[in-house]
């Protein structure tokens, strides 16, 4: 096979891969040709050959995106639709079985900010499904006395990074884009970042999530409190005591009470 043949194939995969990825995203029609990002962001877009949806339809993508929509769920499908034609990273988007967008309430005050999708959120298309997820469960449930579906999850990383490596600064830069518009619609009062690779990104420092920890930073107007990655907590039970205290400073934030905790 010549270099020609290879490179064919690799496009034929890309394709492929991108189409299947669409579909279960619920793309069902594309645009003749993409529109470039002067037009996406042009005050008077020019109308494209894709036909919106009906939903997408009743609001300017300008009001959408800014999270002026007054329908936030609407806004991010939005999103999540680039996000699943994304190819920005051609390592990850080569790799990944599907994009993990987000999950919960778009209209929740709290969100939990990780890091990107592992093996089993790259196969169910969900953040925090795994052995991690359990743990953040736990966080919300036992520790806040929340449900799951009171919050939204969402990550830097949108592809799983293959062998679960840590994102690059370039794959974080690139998906900056997509977690700042979920966040803008989303416009919640509180986050919370799990680990170091959220809260370095989502409040651009180097500072290490230990000395993060313990106080509360600001996200254009929102309270944010930095704890522990979950998956950290897996591998070293003692550092819970430290993400109690911080679910305690962002429950005192919130002004919500302490739930009587019996697994401790
Ligand atoms: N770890 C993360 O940071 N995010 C997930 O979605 C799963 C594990």
């Amino acid at each position: 096979m010549d270099e020609t043949d290879t490179s064919i194939d690799r496009i034929k995969r890309i394709v492929v891969q991108r189409l299947e990825s669409l579909g279960r995203a619920g793309v069902t029609q594309l645009p003749r040709r993409a529109a470039t990002a002067i037009e996406a962001s042009s005050p008077q877009p020019k109308p494209t050959t894709a036909e919106p949806t009906r939903a997408v339809k009743q609001e300017s993508t300008d009001d959408m995106k800014t999270g002026r929509s007054k329908d936030k769920a609407t806004g991010l499908a939005v999103v999540q639709k680039e996000v699943a034609a994304c190819t920005r990273c051609e390592e990850l988007a080569c790799s990944r079985t599907q994009t993990v967008f987000g999950v919960g309430d778009p209209k929740a005050k709290l969100c939990f900010f990780g890091e990107a999708p592992g093996a089993d959120e790259d196969r169910l298309g969900e953040p925090f499904v795994g052995r991690a997820g359990k743990m953040l469960n736990d966080i919300i449930q036992k520790g806040m006395g929340l449900e799951r579906s009171d919050v939204y999850i969402l990550n830097v990383l949108k592809c799983r990074p293959p062998g679960n490596r840590n994102p690059s600064p370039e794959e974080s830069a690139n998906c900056r884009e997509f977690f700042e518009r979920q966040l803008e619609i989303i416009n919640p009062k509180f986050i919370c970042c799990l680990g170091t690779v959220a809260a370095q990104n989502l409040l651009e420092t180097n500072i290490a999530v230990g000395k993060l920890r313990g106080k509360v930073h600001e996200y254009r107007g929102a309270k944010v409190v930095v704890t522990y990655h979950p998956s950290y907590l897996l591998r070293n039970p003692s550092a819970k005591k430290f993400t109690w205290d911080d679910i305690q400073l962002l429950l005192g934030e919130m002004g919500l009470p302490v739930p009587e905790r019996t697994d401790r």
